[in-house]
């Protein structure tokens, strides 16, 4: 052999060795009433012969799929190994707030948490993650998400693929920034590896016949178009919230994070013997964290965002090999699927008005701070106070130059329009999660029902984790004012009241937002007797009432104006 073929065999095996495809990890699972998860540091080779520093549950690198089923009760002891603080969330899932896992409900270092719940929700793709505030990307990134699969009766009907591993496989799909010791970078605008299920570079066999994929976008700010190679067509079956009233004919799907889907490919209509998963990244509109520019405008920066071969470009995702089919495979597409049943926009019984904004405007925006209704995060604010069972639309402005994905605890909501336009059938579905363009306006719609909680409260945000840690999040209790003498609760959704809790008597209230010449406010006890009455002549806002002293407990604040009702719990602590 000459040597110039000898470098040639070396070149090849070069480029395979880079080609080299891995087998997909595919998460255990754990089912039944009682559950033990331990949060654990570890380490992971997502490259071959390098350690890098993760952290999993009950294992090195993610988590188990926890299979659940609707109406059952389950018992889950969470057992935090970490040697930091963290929390778990149920995203997605339908519990009290005290179960919910958000940043306050918090499990120190060696200590166990005990959440006890009913699984109320349908059929789906639902996920756990950390939420400790300000820590949530970080614990999410080092590898701390996993899947859950809630199963229901109506779903069992269907001829749908549901063996999972065999023709039903979970897809977390994330990016991550790794340094050059292959530790990961965290936060970072320059997430430029991809992996699914913690492997890079995976491949799948799947067989040939029609395969079910739960997606997961788990990353912490990267938005993914998914489509197949060849722009084959997909359909999906499922949004955030389980089923959608009938599979929907797709060959694009973007989806931010947090966000869930479950999607049917027929293999068997597949004459290639491979065939890939990829994100259409360069048809992501500008504006959107994984497109071109991540703000609208082509001078807008986030610092660490260039270079990055995944911004604006299409990639592979997974790689399937078609291979033999199963013993019972499922041939065919469903025609119809769940009776999914949007909740009418008459019944409403608010609107509330939310809006995104930069906290310093202009093009370096994207580096710095975002909020909701101008407001930041603040443990001890609760921002909103939702009479139990109300049906409330939210009607959310993005008035930044980027995308944000917008999530809210405890319910499943209907889009209602997006920019005043009903939304495509795939978003017609129960979702937690809605990706909100730039300066666009998005209403949903939603009840909150079976759980109301004084002491712990639910939370809103923006799902880039980044965002979420420097505060774009609100909160919201759910509150049952049945037992009060004031029995209605009307919160105009713009009148906003703060501190809430006010923290002693003897306080002073700041009310703004009214918008009347003429207000007449009014606070009572929990027995109904008027504490404080006052008419206010202003057009000045804000506003500021003096607390009498001695106070203690829930009060219920009454503002009426020419134009404005409300009404609102507010504790003195
Ligand atoms: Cu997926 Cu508040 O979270
Ligand atoms: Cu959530
Ligand atoms: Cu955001």
């Amino acid at each position: 052999m000459n040597t110039k073929i000898i470098g040639l065999l070396i070149l090849n095996v070069q480029v395979a060795s880079l080609l080299a495809q891995n087998p997909l990890l595919i998460p255990d699972t754990l089912s039944g009433s009682s559950i033990n998860l331990t949060l654990q540091n570890g380490t992971f080779s997502f490259f071959s012969g390098q350690n890098t520093t993760t952290m999993g549950v009950n294992g090195d690198i993610l988590g188990p799929t926890l299979i659940l089923k609707k109406d059952n009760f389950v018992d889950i002891t969470v057992n935090n190994q970490l040697s930091e603080t963290t929390t778990i969330h149920w995203h997605g899932m339908h519990v009290s707030a005290a179960n919910d896992g958000g940043p306050h409900t918090t499990i120190e270092p060696l200590e166990l948490w005990n959440p006890r719940f009913t699984v109320l929700d349908k059929a789906g793709t639902y996920w756990y993650h950390p939420h400790l505030h300000e820590n949530t990307n970080k614990h999410v990134s080092l590898g701390i998400a996993g899947f859950i699969i809630v199963r229901d009766d109506e779903e069992a009907t269907l001829d749908l693929p549901r063996t999972y591993g065999s023709d039903d496989f979970p897809l977390v799909i994330q990016t991550k920034d790794f340094d050059i010791n292959k530790q990961i970078v965290v936060p970072s605008n320059s997430d430029d590896v991809l992996m699914v299920n913690a492997t890079i570079a995976p491949y799948l066999d799947v067989p040939a016949q029609v395969v079910r994929f739960r997606l997961l976008n788990g990353s912490s700010q990267r938005v993914f178009n998914i489509g197949l190679s060849g722009n084959q067509t997909f359909f999906q079956i499922a949004s955030d919230g389980g089923l959608l009233n009938k599979p929907v004919v797709m060959n694009r799907l973007r989806m931010a994070p947090g966000e869930r889907t479950e999607i049917l490919i027929d293999f068997s209509d597949i004459t290639e013997q491979s065939i890939q998963l990829m994100s259409y990244a360069s048809e992501l509109q500008n504006g959107t964290y994984g497109a071109t520019r991540p703000g609208i405008g082509p001078i807008m920066t986030l610092n660490g965002y260039d270079p990055n071969p995944l911004n604006g470009n299409n990639f592979d995702i997974l790689k399937f090999q078609v291979v033999a089919p199963t013993m019972n495979p499922v041939l065919s597409i469903p025609e119809t699927l769940a009776d999914v049943v949007p909740i009418p926009e008459i019944s409403a019984d608010i609107t509330r008005t939310l809006f995104f904004t930069p906290e310093s405007m202009g093009p370096n925006q994207l580096n710095g701070n975002f909020l909701i209704n101008g407001l930041h995060f603040d443990m001890d604010v609760i921002n909103y106070s939702i009479p139990l069972n109300n049906i409330e639309i939210w009607k959310i402005t993005n008035q930044s130059a980027i995308a944000h994905p917008f999530h809210i605890h405890d319910i499943q909501f209907f889009v209602l329009d997006r920019n005043g336009v009903t939304p495509p059938q795939n978003e017609l579905g129960r979702k937690d999660v809605i990706l909100i363009d730039p300066m666009e306006t998005v209403r949903v719609i939603t009840q909150f029902t079976d759980f109301a909680n004084d002491s712990v409260p639910y939370m809103l945000h923006c799902h880039m984790l980044t965002h979420e840690d420097k505060g774009m999040m609100l909160q919201f209790e759910v509150v049952d004012l049945t037992t009060g003498t004031r029995m209605e609760q009307i919160n105009s959704g713009v009148v906003s009241v703060y501190p809430n809790p006010v923290k002693e008597s003897n306080g002073t209230l700041t009310i703004s937002g009214f918008s009347s010449d003429q207000v007449h406010l009014e606070l009572y006890n929990m027995q109904g007797q008027k504490i404080i009455e006052q008419k206010i002549v202003t057009t000045i806002e804000p506003f500021t009432i003096h607390l009498p002293g001695n106070l203690h407990g829930t009060y219920l604040l009454n503002i009426s104006g020419d134009k404005i009702t409300h009404t609102q719990k507010i504790i003195v602590k």
